[in-house]
């Protein structure tokens, strides 16, 4: 589906300090549904708390199928320590043509503010800009959501603008900003490697 990923292990397994971003398996679904039930986990994204175990199961059916069809949009989050899955980071959208794309993020309640969020979207950074060779890495967040836009921060992307009520969550116009990194910012904080964004 899309030539710049036809020479590259599709779902690669990434490793960082603490974590291992990896493709999706089924035996994640209990973990995925313990904490996509969480309202406080939700709340800010776009899909609905989850209410039975079956839709866990039927999203990484569908992620999965994305993966056969050669789109690598979400990983597993898997915390070295336990070899549990976390949370998930991903691409929303990868445009080839503009070497451009979104990604997103999600954690367990319990593992918020232990720098995990930042850690996996650095990590997805390097392999959009090391291995995908795209040029524009973009995310957005709910102006009521200041963790993620920290998370954004954190891992060297920059505010680009606030665009008003874009977004219908659950029934509320929201605000939302983005934030974009290019390849040509990722070189200056590689050049710069004092920098904790890489
Ligand atoms: C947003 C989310 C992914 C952050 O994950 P995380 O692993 O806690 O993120 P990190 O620990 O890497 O960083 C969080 C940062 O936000 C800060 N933070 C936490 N709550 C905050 C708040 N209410 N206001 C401002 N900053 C806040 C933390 O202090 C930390 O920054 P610091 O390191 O400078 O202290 C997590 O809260 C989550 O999964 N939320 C639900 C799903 C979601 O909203 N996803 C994002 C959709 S755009």
């Amino acid at each position: 589906m899309f030539s710049i990923f036809s020479s590259l292990s599709l779902m690669p397994r990434i490793e960082t300090d603490r974590l291992v971003l990896r493709e999706m398996k089924m035996r994640d679904a209990a973990s995925l549904f313990s904490y996509c039930s969480d309202p406080a986990v939700s709340r800010y994204v776009l899909w609905d708390t989850y209410k039975y175990p079956s839709q866990a199961r039927d999203y990484i059916r569908s992620v999965r199928r994305q993966y056969r069809q050669g789109f690598p949009g979400t990983f597993a989050i898997e915390l070295k320590e336990t070899g549990r899955l976390i949370g998930t980071v991903g691409f929303m959208w990868i445009n080839p043509e503009h070497r451009s794309c979104e990604v997103g993020y999600s954690l367990s309640r319990r593992e918020w503010n232990k720098g995990y969020a930042t850690e996996a979207l650095k990590a997805l950074n390097r392999y959009a800009f090391n291995d995908l060779h795209l040029n524009r890495v973009e995310a957005q967040y709910d102006v009521m959501n200041p963790a993620s836009g920290r998370v954004m921060e954190k891992a060297g992307m920059h505010y680009e603008g606030t665009l008003r009520q874009r977004l219908n969550n659950k029934g509320r116009f929201v605000d939302v900003n983005i934030y974009a990194i290019l390849q040509k910012d990722f070189q200056h904080l590689k050049e710069d490697n004092t920098h904790a964004a890489l």
